[in-house]
């Protein structure tokens, strides 16, 4: 889908979307529109329940010999009208008018009174919340009807001000880039996304000027990597390490402080190991790389909008498979750190893939900051079902910022707590730590507690993702699979404290 900007004229043809404020008040664009069509549109409001609430709408087909449709699309009270509403009337326009067989789609961007935002911006959140919506993975649907495919080829936005609406929009549109990486990402089933496949996607990155190495076996063997490559043993593809910079702090900032480091799990397929997974909804684990998908994405929103920021990307990449050279429970794996590990359930891999990642990271980058995102837990669905990630941390202000930035992009987070009787719970009789604890309780805690004991002492948080990687349901701005969740939560928390 093209998007564009125009000055705000009435388009004669079409379709057009006009906005509508609480108690059916059209907005001014929508009053000249009725105007032109002799009061159908007013007439159609009072045949209607339709009152201008945001979320709903109401369609008026062929209102005269020209124009298609128009749809009214409620505003509800324009104070309320901020950058997360916009951008879910933009998502829902698109949902609502893609597959009309109409090919253009025009929307009246009007001044508000009472609403913060002027049209040029307002535009920009609407546009970006129709291509955040606009995802579809239909690469292997080779059947699909024409009728079935989106129709919409162009959205329109008319605004006063449409240079600086476009000029709002380019940043925005390199995010959805990233957005849409990891949403990619994320859908390719495990037989065309393995560890290899998935560098060579990490490597495309570099046409942006991202420096992207990848190590493999042979080089993280000699690492020391013995609890990332004790979960990629067993399977016939071979793990990988991906480590992404970005430098665009500039001169000013060089050596001066550590880079910004995320941190991704992304075992491109979780059948469990050994410790096999039941069969009903394994096809879910293609995703147990949802992690370094949103790192690999993120990379590519950063680099994309150019951010002023010196960023690192590691993800740690292996397939957790059972076989004859498979790791097996009780094994005893050596991590880069040089603590041993115990391996009681070879189902808890991503805790052993993130380790070595994250000790790596941390010794080789010396980060101000470091976020893990991973698919980590079946627990954490238990606590937040798929409205939150949990987030776990060892520095309140770093939690702050990234509660602060997922509740402005509406990627919600939730603190967990971690604390020296959990970790306890994870000491072994064997090695220096087992991989899970034995009880039924704080699982996800207990795997975030194994995980900082690879972080040293730098400000940390780990996202577990596993609840709102995928969704069986459409959103305003993510259409049902992939969500990319933590694209534009970790964007914005770069943009709000580490750039410039
Ligand atoms: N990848 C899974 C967690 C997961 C479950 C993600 C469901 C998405 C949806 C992880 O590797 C795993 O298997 N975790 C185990 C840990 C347990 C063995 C301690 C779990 O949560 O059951
Ligand atoms: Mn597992
Ligand atoms: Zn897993």
């Amino acid at each position: 889908m093209k998007i564009s900007f125009a000055k705000p004229d009435l388009p004669a043809a079409g379709i057009v979307v006009v906005g509508v404020q609480d108690d059916r008040k059209l907005t001014p664009s929508a009053k000249a529109l009725d105007k032109r069509l002799h009061g159908a549109l007013s007439r159609a409001l009072s045949a209607s329940r339709f009152k201008g609430t945001r979320g709903h709408g109401l369609t008026v087909m062929a209102p005269d010999a020209h124009i298609n449709r128009v749809y009214l699309a409620g505003l509800g009270d324009p104070a309320k009208l901020d950058d997360q509403a916009l951008q879910a009337l933009g998502g829902d326009i698109y949902a609502g008018l893609s597959g009309t067989g109409q090919k253009e789609v025009t929307v009246m961007v009007d001044e508000l009174e009472g609403c913060d935002l002027a049209p040029a911006a307002m535009a920009a959140e609407i546009a970006f919340g129709a291509r955040l919506r606009s995802y579809r993975f239909d690469k292997y649907r080779t059947k699909l009807d024409k009728h079935d495919k989106p129709s919409l080829k162009t959205l329109k936005l008319a605004t006063i001000g449409a240079a600086k609406a476009r000029a709002a929009f380019a940043p925005l549109d390199r995010v959805a880039d990233g957005v849409f990486m990891t949403r990619d990402l994320v859908s390719e089933p495990a037989n065309v996304l393995n560890p290899v496949t998935l560098a060579a996607e990490a490597k495309t990155l570099a046409k942006l000027g991202v420096k992207v190495e990848v190590l493999d076996v042979n080089d993280m063997r000699k690492l020391g990597m013995g609890a990332l490559l004790g979960v990629g043993q067993g399977s016939a593809t071979p793990s990988r390490l991906v480590v992404m910079q970005w430098h665009g702090a500039g001169k000013a900032r060089k050596g001066k402080d550590g880079p910004v480091a995320f941190i991704g799990k992304g075992v491109t397929f979780d059948t469990g190991g050994i410790s096999i997974k039941p069969a009903a909804g394994m096809e879910d684990m293609k995703w147990d790389m949802g992690g370094a998908g949103v790192v690999i994405g993120l990379m590519k929103a950063l680099a994309g909008r150019k951010a002023k920021v010196d960023a690192v990307g590691v993800v740690g990449l292996v397939e957790n498979m059972p076989s004859g050279t498979a790791q097996r429970p009780g094994d005893i794996v050596t991590s880069m750190s040089g603590q041993t590990i115990e391996v009681l359930n070879t189902d808890a891999e991503g805790r052993l893939v993130l380790a070595d990642a994250l000790w790596y990271c941390q010794d080789r980058f010396k980060p101000k900051v470091m976020v893990d995102l991973a698919t980590l837990t079946g627990a954490i669905i238990i606590c937040l079902g798929d409205q939150k990630a949990g987030l776990f941390s060892n520095n309140d202000d770093l939690a702050k910022s990234l509660y602060a930035a997922g509740e402005a992009v509406g990627e919600n987070l939730w603190r967990m707590p971690l604390g020296d009787a959990y970790d306890k719970m994870i000491n072994s009789d064997a090695a220096d730590m087992k991989n899970i604890s034995g009880g039924r309780g704080a699982g996800s805690t207990t795997a975030a507690q194994f995980l900082q004991r690879f972080v040293n002492d730098v400000p940390w948080a780990h996202l577990d993702i596993a609840g709102v990687t995928w969704s069986k349901k459409d959103g305003a701005v993510t259409p049902k699979g992939g969500t990319g969740f933590g694209v534009r939560l970790l964007d914005r928390l770069v943009a709000e404290h580490y750039e410039g």
